[in-house]
């Protein structure tokens, strides 16, 4: 099938950078283009669409819409670099609308649908409110704290949030299994290490380590296929039911713990206590998350900080706060690399 090159076929060129006047009203329309991802991933307009060209009829009819409104909507896109419209005014995929594919391999589709839940659109507006006080605006809003709202009230947002979490950690489970050196390491376990994939990836690349897999009992029983009864590393793999605020009960030469130092600071420094209590002397600790600074994706990172502050009174780390946690938890802090664009990783040691 024919495909078109983008950068050949653009109506018009990008823009110039506009004047900070200009630039400020696009911000406050931030909305806008968020409003407009979230109806094209609903809509499926990026699945309708191939490697050839279509036009804004052919999309419509395929994604059960009204041309016009279509055009407008996958215009509006364009201005961000989602589809490009040709000269002959046919639209065509960029890398980024390929991301909104279901099928893509490195598709954000779920994460796109994520960030855009309804309940974001009524917590967005609360921000001033949730920065004088510094606490979560969602028992206002909802009358119940943020995850029984998902679970009992807003079904489909609960699934979406899962597929959402899953893209995020299949995706970054290979970036850690990439950096992670295993050498002496026998035993590895990940504390609130969600269905598993970050332990999944690193025995599959290291066929000779154990693995300890430990979170919520609801979470661990959704387990990732290739850790549970019956699955290709199961008969290396321990699933410890458990709260990591309460108790680790693990022995492992080295504790991953990745994205779930956001909670409240109490949570936070019981959770290092408990796996510097658990853990051997000389046990290898590694802390891995995104930072609010020091980091290539600062509009990212500051963004979900924000979020976090909303639906769940959490926060994202900057390094320095980071730094003081873990030392103030007793762990030997070595190098801090970055895993991707978006991750840290804290190399720690239990003191001998
Ligand atoms: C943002 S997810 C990160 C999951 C995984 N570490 C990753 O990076 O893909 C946060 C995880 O912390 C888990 N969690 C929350 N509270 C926990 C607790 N008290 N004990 C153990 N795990 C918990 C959640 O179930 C979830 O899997």
């Amino acid at each position: 099938m024919a495909t078109v090159s983008p950068t050949s076929t653009v109506a018009s060129a990008p823009a110039a950078t506009p004047q900070p006047a200009m630039r400020l009203r696009e911000l406050v329309f931030g909305a806008a283009c968020a409003a407009a991802v979230r109806a094209a991933a609903r809509l499926g307009v990026a699945d309708a669409l191939g490697d050839t060209p279509a036009t804004a009829e052919e999309l419509a009819a395929a994604v059960n819409s009204e041309p016009q409104p279509l055009r407008r909507l996958l215009r509006a896109l364009s201005c961000y670099g989602i589809f490009v419209e040709t000269e002959n005014g046919t639209f065509a995929h960029t890398d980024m609308s390929r991301m909104l594919r279901e099928d893509d391999p490195n598709s954000l589709r779920y994460i796109a649908l994520w960030c855009t839940e309804p309940w974001t659109w009524d917590a967005w507006p609360r921000l001033d409110e949730a920065v004088r006080s510094g606490a979560s605006v969602f028992h206002e809003m909802y009358g119940k704290g943020f995850f029984d709202y998902l679970h009992q009230d807003a079904h489909e947002s609960a699934h979406v949030f899962n597929r959402a979490m899953t893209t995020s950690s299949m995706q970054s489970a290979l970036d850690v299994a990439g950096l992670l050196d295993l050498t002496g390491v026998s035993v590895v376990a990940d504390i609130g290490g969600g269905q598993g994939h970050v332990l999944a990836s690193l025995l599959e690349k290291h066929p000779a380590v154990r693995g300890t897999l430990l979170d919520l009992p609801d979470v661990v029983a959704k387990a990732d296929p290739r850790l549970r009864t019956g699955g290709a590393l199961a008969q290396r793999v321990r699933i410890v039911p458990g709260d990591c605020r309460e108790d680790i009960p693990v022995d492992a030469d080295l504790y991953i713990i990745k994205n779930i130092l956001e909670w409240d600071d109490e949570s936070t420094r019981r959770t290092l206590r408990n796996i510097v209590a658990a853990a051997r002397p000389g046990a290898r600790v590694v802390v891995i998350e995104n930072l609010v600074d020091d980091t290539a994706s600062m509009k990212f990172t500051t963004a979900m900080d924000l979020l976090l502050l909303l639906n769940v009174g959490g926060a994202k780390h900057s390094k320095a706060s980071l730094v003081e946690r873990i030392t103030q938890s007793g762990l030997v802090l070595g190098d801090i690399r970055p895993v991707n664009p978006y991750l840290h990783a804290f190399e720690c040691a239990v003191p001998g």
